[in-house]
């Protein structure tokens, strides 16, 4: 048994732009069975195991959905709507749902992977301080960077007179000397962009491209969802 819930419910909170009001239209048009009989009410309980087809479609009950989205510069990571497009946005009607967010934030002008989710247990999870889950960026910087950067980020750098970041971990690219990959530990308001600044560098292009043990998928456009795969979303937590 998965647990009772009413069926206008359970399938608004599954389906994108389908309201309760909508499911008792259908019902009444004998559009929606629950275990192979007709529901013709749509406050009727019913559980989440059970088999509802709608026109004959199997309606999946998923209690939390999560997103992989390949943030492009310009859209900002916030779900109200004000004069810039929101990440929110950017999702395709079969993955919305009510109580989507994005578990943790990148700059208007950063690109790459943020993760919409419903889950807001797995999303405190993933920003309580304490929790250390590695973000890995890919960045270009504008002079070129040097030896003595590795041992800086290791060390643990203090930027902004006085906010002590945690050791992160910096890796020179063998080919371009203005591109690096950095792995942080926490979240903090710019991070990257601060640390770099504190370098006398700074950041041109920012990528975000794995939270926790998961890569941004490299077939994902800019601005493309996926639904990830319940193994994955157990990685997004892995140090
Ligand atoms: N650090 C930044 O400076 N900006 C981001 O968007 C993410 C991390």
């Amino acid at each position: 048994m998965g647990g009772k819930i009413r069926l206008d419910r359970l399938i608004a909170s599954q389906m994108g732009g389908v309201s309760r009001a909508d499911v008792k239209k259908m019902c009444l048009k004998k559009r929606i069975s629950v275990n192979g009989k007709l529901v013709r009410r749509s406050d009727a309980h019913v559980d989440t195991d059970d088999e509802i087809l709608l026109d004959g479609k199997k309606v999946e009950y998923k209690k939390y959905i999560y997103i992989m989205l390949n943030k492009p510069q310009g859209v900002v990571c916030s779900t109200k709507e004000g004069e810039s497009r929101t990440v929110i946005d950017l999702v395709p009607e079969k993955l919305r749902r009510k109580g989507l967010f994005p578990a943790g934030r990148l700059d208007k002008d950063t690109e790459g992977f943020v993760l919409l989710t419903d889950d807001g247990e797995l999303s405190h999870k993933m920003l309580s301080p304490k929790s250390h889950v590695p973000k890995t960026y890919f960045v270009r910087l504008a002079k070129p960077w040097d030896e003595t950067y590795k041992e800086k980020f290791a060390q643990g750098m203090t930027i902004d007179g006085g906010e002590k970041c945690l050791p992160a971990k910096f890796e020179g690219s063998g080919e371009n000397d203005r591109e690096c990959t950095l792995i942080l530990h926490e979240g903090k308001f710019h991070q990257v962009k601060r640390m770099f600044k504190k370098l006398g560098n700074e950041v041109v292009y920012l990528r975000r491209v794995a939270i926790g043990n998961v890569n941004l998928r490299q077939d994902l456009a800019l601005g493309e969802c996926l639904e990830m795969l319940h193994k994955d979303v157990e990685n997004l937590l892995a140090k």
